[in-house]
């Protein structure tokens, strides 16, 4: 229906427009306080279905950085909350605004949003993917292994770096899941039985090639680690399940994930964070200087998208 450019996963990059971003990313944070106008005139809609800190202020405050006008819409606010669809909410909106993000719930609802309003459309996550988020990860890992290494080529660093997620089969899974397809890098996600990746994720990895392996046990999966990370174990919108969580627990990241890990693994989360449940208070105190760059990084990393996209 248009041909606008869209980020509803990281499919919508290439492997190159990835690397840019990264790069793109670590000079707007040098160079924050700068002129940089990129949006100006530009009102760009929030619509958030969920609760938000990190996405929401991130990308409200990256867009008035750029000169934009951001204007947020919860959807308990909008009529969408009562029931009016997504395709006429989205003609409507595109009326009147330059961009939006969404946070909803399937991904299919932001991807009928994206194909009614003629103006490109950023997921702020999704029951199926977080992009922004993964993109913010990768960049805040390529931005502490950057400095130890001469050459600090984005592709050798990250093509080479073993990352490991413990817990939930969640949207921050999947998003590693297809991160790993488009940068290569070894990906092991360790889980307890029975927990699977969405069958449509797997296919979209597996078509452009992509491979990450599932284990049940936390201690082999964390061997060599340069990268462990974890969620939460109850995602927005999903119940609490007490079975679920009894499941999950053993795959808490603990001491001993962090010991069979690198000496110099970095831990991450992409926050809130449940102290005790997915990570133990000490390990995510001890990392939460990296946990709380990773949070500021969001806004880099997603003035650099919005720079692509807009
Ligand atoms: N990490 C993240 O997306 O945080 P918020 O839910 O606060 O936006
Ligand atoms: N998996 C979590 C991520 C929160 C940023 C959720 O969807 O609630």
């Amino acid at each position: 229906m248009n041909s606008v450019r869209n980020f509803l996963s990281v499919y919508d990059f290439t492997k190159d427009e990835i690397y840019d971003i990264l790069l793109r990313s670590a000079v707007l944070k040098a160079e924050r306080g700068g002129k940089n106008v990129c949006l100006e005139g530009k009102k760009i809609g929030l619509i958030f279905e969920k609760s938000s800190t990190r996405t929401r202020l991130s990308f409200e405050v990256g867009i008035v950085e750029f000169g934009g006008y951001p204007i947020f819409m919860s959807s308990r606010d909008l009529q969408l909350g009562r029931g009016e669809p997504v395709k006429d909410t989205a003609r409507v909106l595109s009326r009147y605004l330059d961009g939006v993000i969404i946070r909803t719930f399937e991904q299919e609802r932001i991807e009928t949003f994206a194909r009614y309003f003629e103006k490109p459309v950023i997921n702020g996550l999704t029951d199926l993917y977080h992009p922004a988020q993964i993109l913010t990860d990768i960049f805040t890992v390529y931005e502490i292994k950057k400095s130890s290494c001469e050459a600090g080529i984005a592709a050798d660093i990250i093509g080479n770096l073993k990352i490991v997620y413990f817990g939930d089969a969640n949207n921050m899974a999947n998003s590693w899941v297809s991160l790993q397809a488009m940068l290569g890098f070894e990906l092991v996600l360790a889980m307890p039985e029975g927990f699977e990746i969405d069958p449509a994720v797997k296919e979209d990895s597996k078509k452009r090639g992509g491979r990450f392996l599932i284990s049940n046990d936390k201690i082999s999966a964390a061997k060599n680690a340069d990268v462990i990370t974890t969620d939460v174990f109850i995602s927005m919108g999903q119940d609490e399940e007490k079975e679920k969580i009894d499941k999950l627990r053993p795959f808490i990241i603990d001491d001993d994930v962090v010991k069979n890990a690198k000496d110099d693994v970095i831990f991450l989360h992409c926050l809130p964070v449940h102290r005790n449940e997915e990570v133990t208070e000490d390990v995510f105190e001890r990392f939460s200087p990296v946990v709380f760059e990773e949070a500021e990084n969001r806004l880099h990393v997603q003035k650099a998208i919005m720079e692509t996209i807009f």
